[in-house]
């Protein structure tokens, strides 16, 4: 049912964790199934994300898609982070059985969550960038989860 790489990324996922003063932070949940994925993003000045990590409180393929997302906007500009969607990150993984295909989704949208808020601390417009329909950053403020 799963591919190799999503069976590693699941079992050993990379870049888990917090970053401290994290330049921008992405938090999206699924309404259907309840899962919710965080991710941290580390910006330098040129606009290259330096460092990423992820807690994803979601099922198998929603880990594996947050640990290849990670790794797939990991020294990339904040303009290329914006061509890693949920295709790019399933093509990465080698596919995802059509059912799963929405945890994916919650990959793109918690990176373009992480980059919404990024881009609102700096005052800057990121060009093609909307913000997450998804984005669930508001209610879990002051919630830990
Ligand atoms: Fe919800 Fe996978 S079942 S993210």
């Amino acid at each position: 049912m799963y591919s190799e790489k999503v069976m590693d990324h699941f079992t050993n996922p990379r870049n888990v964790g917090e970053i401290e003063n994290a330049s921008g932070i992405g938090t999206v949940g699924n309404a259907k199934c309840g899962d919710i994925m965080r991710i941290y993003l580390d910006i330098d000045e040129q606009g290259i994300i330096k460092d990423v990590k992820f807690k994803t409180f979601g099922c198998g393929a929603a880990v594996a898609t947050s640990s290849m997302a990670t790794e797939l906007v990991k020294g990339k500009t904040v303009q290329e982070a914006l061509t890693v969607t949920n295709k790019a990150v399933m093509e990465a993984l080698d596919g995802l059985p059509p059912v799963k295909v929405h945890c994916s989704l919650l990959a793109e949208e918690a990176i373009h969550a992480a980059l919404w808020d990024y881009a609102e601390k700096h005052h800057i417009v990121i060009e093609g960038l909307e913000k997450p329909v998804n984005d669930i950053a508001e209610v879990v403020k002051n919630e830990e989860y």
